[in-house]
């Protein structure tokens, strides 16, 4: 069935219009001031009053995750509703076997996992764990199956924990191959040190989780990260960067020409370090790595986003419930790592980024779908509104009033770790490929519509390396 959409305010990362647009197939056909000339049969939504987005991208989400002794709760098809009701309608997954399991195996399951499960489109990140000749020669084989971003971390040491060497081959291998690596920057030995020191002395609570991982951690990791790029003609991503120290390392190694790019996400701007300082499961729920931080953290992340010096925002979604959180009773390593987020991460921004002017509207859009479909080889077909282009669209009411809570979410599980925050605006059409898959805050489409996007590599110029816009 054709789509139209009529009369709403079309907004991209660079422009701002009144028009209609019209949807034929699953692709964007048509956009002009008035078309009325439809055949019978289309399926017409009138925006008036509305902002028209292009679908919002998630560059980072976990949603099957064996980790920390347990898995995490969604399944893609829990995980991709919770997603499209809040507008984001692709995501990245990290695809994260662990360093005794076999890369391609890995891959293999997780493709598994999310074929035919996902309601919305989705791609993924290849987590490289250990390095081999095997796994060189399947990394081969992943990026010529579309997956063209690796993702490393140099922090859970034993687990999906790489060394410097690795890392280093890791790197070789992406600048040859042209793709981009992601990285979660935090230095494990340190880590591995001071929880040691802090369990023996007798700090066993959740509020002990961020003074095991301090911003200095994250800041070495970083700065490490960059040097090791640097080194090695790689593009790097640094992920869920939480602090200003780290930030500091990342703009540092930025101003040397280093091509690295950087993603927060949605927990660092919004929460700050006394939520995991509350008692017993109430911090455990705001346990995630790396750690929510001191409030004046959320301000330098605010400025570098709105500047645009924050390339894009992310979630880090990662749902682990209030079971499974207190697994770490006793003993804070033992708390699984995560806040969920994939489906709050667009209102959230919205209320607290474009109505509270830290930043506007065409940054918020850059932040949150433009950019991470030009930096993982998926624009033009994602990430904007133009004739060619997907017609994955939200439309957005900006009058919306509400109130975030587990007792309303799409995601499977029992906590919202943002609770009774307000937003103030929500996505009342969500489409999929021209197809009509939310209508106001209800999932009303067809599951398994998902789609694996496959990517090409792009990193092989110095100007591709560089570009920040598109
Ligand atoms: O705490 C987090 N971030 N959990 C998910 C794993 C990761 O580090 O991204
Ligand atoms: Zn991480
Ligand atoms: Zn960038
Ligand atoms: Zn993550």
């Amino acid at each position: 069935m054709p789509l139209l959409i009529k009369n709403g305010e079309i907004v991209t990362a660079e422009s701002r219009y009144r028009a209609d647009l019209y949807a034929e197939g699953e692709t964007i056909t048509r956009i002009a001031t008035h078309i009325d000339d439809v055949p019978p049969g289309t399926e017409i939504i009138d925006a008036t009053g509305k902002l028209v987005f292009p679908g919002f991208i998630d560059p980072h989400v976990h949603i099957y995750l064996p980790f920390m002794a347990t898995f995490a709760k969604d399944t893609h098809e829990t995980a991709s509703i919770a997603a499209l009701v809040g507008g984001t309608t692709t995501y990245i997954e990290m695809c994260c076997p662990s360093r005794t399991e076999d890369t391609l195996a890995g891959y293999e399951l997780w493709k598994s996992r999310a074929a035919g499960n996902s309601a919305c489109d989705y791609a993924f990140h290849m987590a490289v764990t250990r390095w081999d000749e095997q796994t060189e020669k399947q990394l081969r084989e992943i990026v010529a199956d579309g997956t063209a971003s690796f993702k490393i971390f140099l922090s859970y040491k034993n687990f999906f924990g790489v060394d410097d060497a690795e890392m280093f081959h890791t790197l070789k291998l992406a600048a040859e191959l042209g793709v981009i690596t992601t990285a979660h920057c935090e230095n494990a030995e340190l880590v591995a040190q001071l929880q040691q020191e802090l369990l023996a002395a007798g700090k066993t609570g959740p509020e002990w989780h961020e003074p095991s991982r301090p911003t200095g951690v994250e800041a070495e990791g970083t700065g490490r990260f960059a040097t090791f790029l640097k080194h090695t003609g790689a593009t790097g991503y640094v992920v869920h960067l939480s602090c200003a120290a780290a930030l500091d390392a990342a703009l540092a190694a930025r101003r040397q020409g280093v091509p690295l790019h950087i993603e927060s996400v949605a927990p660092h701007f919004l929460l700050d370090k006394t939520y995991a300082e509350r008692e017993g499961v109430e911090g455990m729920k705001h346990v995630m790595s790396p750690p929510l931080r001191e409030k004046p953290n959320q301000d330098a992340l605010w400025t570098a986003l709105g500047a645009g010096f924050i390339d894009t925002v992310g979630t880090d979604h990662c749902p682990f419930d209030l079971e499974q959180k207190r697994l770490g009773e006793g003993n804070f390593t033992h708390i699984p790592n995560g806040i969920p987020g994939i489906e709050e991460r667009v209102n959230l921004m919205y209320t607290y980024g474009v109505k509270r002017g830290r930043m506007d509207l065409h940054r918020f859009v850059d932040a949150l779908s433009t950019r991470p479909a030009q930096l993982f080889g998926l624009a033009p077909r994602k990430g904007t509104i133009a004739v060619g282009s997907d017609a994955d669209i939200v439309v957005y009411d900006p009058d919306y009033r509400g109130t975030l809570s587990a007792k309303t979410q799409h995601t499977n599980n029992d906590y919202n770790g943002f609770e009774g925050f307000a937003i103030e605006g929500r996505p009342s059409v969500v489409t999929v490929r021209g197809k009509v898959q939310v209508r106001d805050g209800q999932f009303t489409g067809e599951r398994g519509r998902g789609q694996l996007l496959r990517r090409k590599p792009q990193y092989f110029t110095q100007q591709a390396k560089d570009a920040h816009a598109g």
